[in-house]
């Protein structure tokens, strides 16, 4: 089967004597509308997981979604099924590795849309059975949580002055504030009390009239915005760590409104994305530096789709410049879904001794909470 816009990394094997110490990871990935695997080397040391990745393979459906304006559930679901197999067979082979070779499947369980995760965790299950490999459900949004970890695992970056950290993690459908007391602990400090932070750049494109996803779209008309529109920062000021984006796309909705032609300048959207992504930069990173100041944290981490997003990195690194603390944000490639992420968040499980499940325990869970 021939496989359609997908992108491959492949790194250096190990030498053969090395093999033997480290445990592979194959890892899959479908909650949404990237059908994905990738294949991770991984050991501890010092107690902290060592990780290599091997291959990371992403065939991305935005093609078929966006004359739709958005993710179409069964269509996405038909895609997975159609992709899966050829991802992993590819991801297993550009890893230098068999599935003979594999010593544990790891499966994005949820959150995510039903029917896409179905296919992913049903495909591991049975690949798991056939193969009598040991099967570890992952939650995806430990996936993003840990995506920042990744120089430290691959030894690029020092694991120094880590802890506590300030986690903030933004997606298509979430939007989560949390603090990481050490390695293996967290809790949610604040959430979104209605959209998620991708989904308003998602819905503010569509006002636009802009492709499906949105946010590189607003972004990319952001920075060459001659005068930003001033929009409201919603909750920035309120006295949780709750985040609000919904009366935020309101406001721009009645911008819109406002103007005497149904059809907008270039000039004028470039405006409206600049105004919108401002407002969401502020609130997200005045709530996020507050929290690290008032919980006496060392760093913050950024993670998740809306981790893409230049604005959003320029200004947390700057904050946390200046605040003296350290930032961590995924490197490329590992801020939108992927399957990688998903194997390190399992190798941060394995190194803390949690046991893959047995198959047929395995189910597929659209709301998964973190
Ligand atoms: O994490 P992700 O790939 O999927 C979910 O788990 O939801 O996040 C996708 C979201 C979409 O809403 C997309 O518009 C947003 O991330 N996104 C961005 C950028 N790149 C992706 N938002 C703002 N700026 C970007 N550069
Ligand atoms: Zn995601």
């Amino acid at each position: 089967m021939k496989l359609a816009r997908v992108q491959t990394k492949r790194l250096p094997q190990p030498p053969a004597d090395e093999k033997e110490k480290n445990k592979v990871i194959l890892a899959i990935e479908t909650s949404c509308d990237e059908t994905a695997a990738a294949v991770l080397r991984y050991a501890v040391q010092d107690d902290w997981p060592q990780v290599t990745t091997l291959s990371s393979v992403i065939n991305s459906q935005i093609k078929l979604h966006s004359k739709f304006g958005g993710v179409v559930p069964e269509a996405a679901a038909r895609a997975h099924i159609k992709f899966i197999r050829p991802v992993v067979e590819r991801a297993l082979y550009q890893g230098g590795t068999n599935l003979a070779d594999v010593d544990c499947i790891a499966v994005t369980a949820g959150p995510g849309l039903a029917p896409s995760l179905i296919v992913g965790v049903e495909f591991a299950k049975g690949l798991a059975f056939g193969a009598k490999k040991p099967l570890l459900p992952v939650n995806h949004m430990l996936g993003h949580l840990y995506s920042p970890f990744q120089p430290t695992v691959s030894g690029k970056q020092p694991r120094k002055d880590l802890f506590p950290m300030i986690a903030l993690i933004v997606s298509g459908g979430h939007t989560i504030l949390a603090l990481l007391t050490d390695r293996d602990h967290y809790r949610i400090l604040g959430q979104t009390v209605d959209d998620a932070a991708g989904e308003a750049f998602d819905k503010v494109a569509k006002l636009l009239g802009l492709p499906y996803p949105g946010g590189p779209q607003v972004s990319r008309l952001a920075a060459r915005a001659a005068a930003p529109v001033e929009f409201p920062r919603p909750m920035l000021n309120s006295k949780n760590y709750n985040f609000s984006f919904s009366g935020l796309k309101t406001a721009v909705l009645y911008h819109i409104q406002s103007l005497p032609t149904k059809h907008l300048a270039l000039g004028a959207k470039q405006n409206i994305c600049a105004g919108f992504e401002q407002a969401a930069v502020d609130v997200l990173a005045g709530k996020t530096i507050r929290a690290a100041a008032e919980l006496g944290a060392r760093s913050i981490s950024l993670s998740g789709g809306v981790s893409a997003n230049a604005a959003l990195r320029r200004r947390l690194a700057a904050d946390c410049r200046q605040q003296g603390l350290k930032f961590f944000v995924p490197p490329a490639g590992l801020s939108t879904d992927n399957a990688e992420m998903i194997g390190l968040a399992a190798a941060f499980l394995l190194a803390r001794g949690k046991r893959p499940v047995p198959p047929q325990r395995v189910a597929a869970d659209p709301n998964l909470a973190l």
